[in-house]
């Protein structure tokens, strides 16, 4: 079994619709251990317990949340322990070429601050899955797709 933590912010619930449908991608995949937690909910523990991570937030001004910001500036506690960890992030943008690619590396590069594993996708969204406002069908079929990604990496890791 591995633990795949998804983890969001939203405010007007465009994110949190991506998370829904990341977690269904990961549920797809024998042998994974599947929760969504708000990041208000989400505890150095839970970091700590999971063996997958997939953050999300919605773009703001090009970046993560402050609310990501500060689970992220929290988890200087456990620096060094989520070495080795498989990550992915997801956003929510209000327009295209407005700052969703720069949230997402924001993200992963915290990620990789932290010494976990990324896996990027030769198809389109090669950094994460990314919608603008609401996620539409195509935006669904990426999120299921990151799902199943991480989840099946975080498994095969986990041998
Ligand atoms: C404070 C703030 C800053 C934002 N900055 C950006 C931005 O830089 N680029 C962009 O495309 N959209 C921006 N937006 C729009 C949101 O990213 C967009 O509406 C998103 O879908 C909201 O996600 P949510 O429904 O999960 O809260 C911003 C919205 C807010 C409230």
């Amino acid at each position: 079994m591995a633990k795949i933590l998804i983890i969001y912010d939203s405010k007007t619930g465009n994110t949190k619709k991506m998370a829904m449908a990341i977690a269904q991608g990961a549920r797809e995949v024998k042998g994974a251990d599947v929760v969504v937690k708000k990041v208000d909910n989400t505890t150095l523990g839970d970091l700590l317990k999971a063996d997958g991570l997939i953050i999300g937030s919605p773009t703001y001004y090009g970046q993560m949340s402050a609310k990501i910001k500060a689970l992220i500036d929290k988890s200087v506690k456990i620096h060094g322990r989520l070495e080795g960890k498989v990550g992915g992030a997801f956003t929510s943008s209000g327009g295209t070429a407005s700052g969703a690619e720069t949230t997402l590396f924001s993200i992963l590069q915290a990620m990789l601050i932290h010494g976990m594993i990324i896996q990027g996708r030769a198809k389109d969204k090669h950094y994460g899955a990314a919608s603008v406002e609401a996620p539409k069908s195509k935006d669904l079929e990426t999120c299921f797709d990151l799902g199943r990604r991480v989840a099946t990496l975080a498994i095969k890791l986990k041998g």
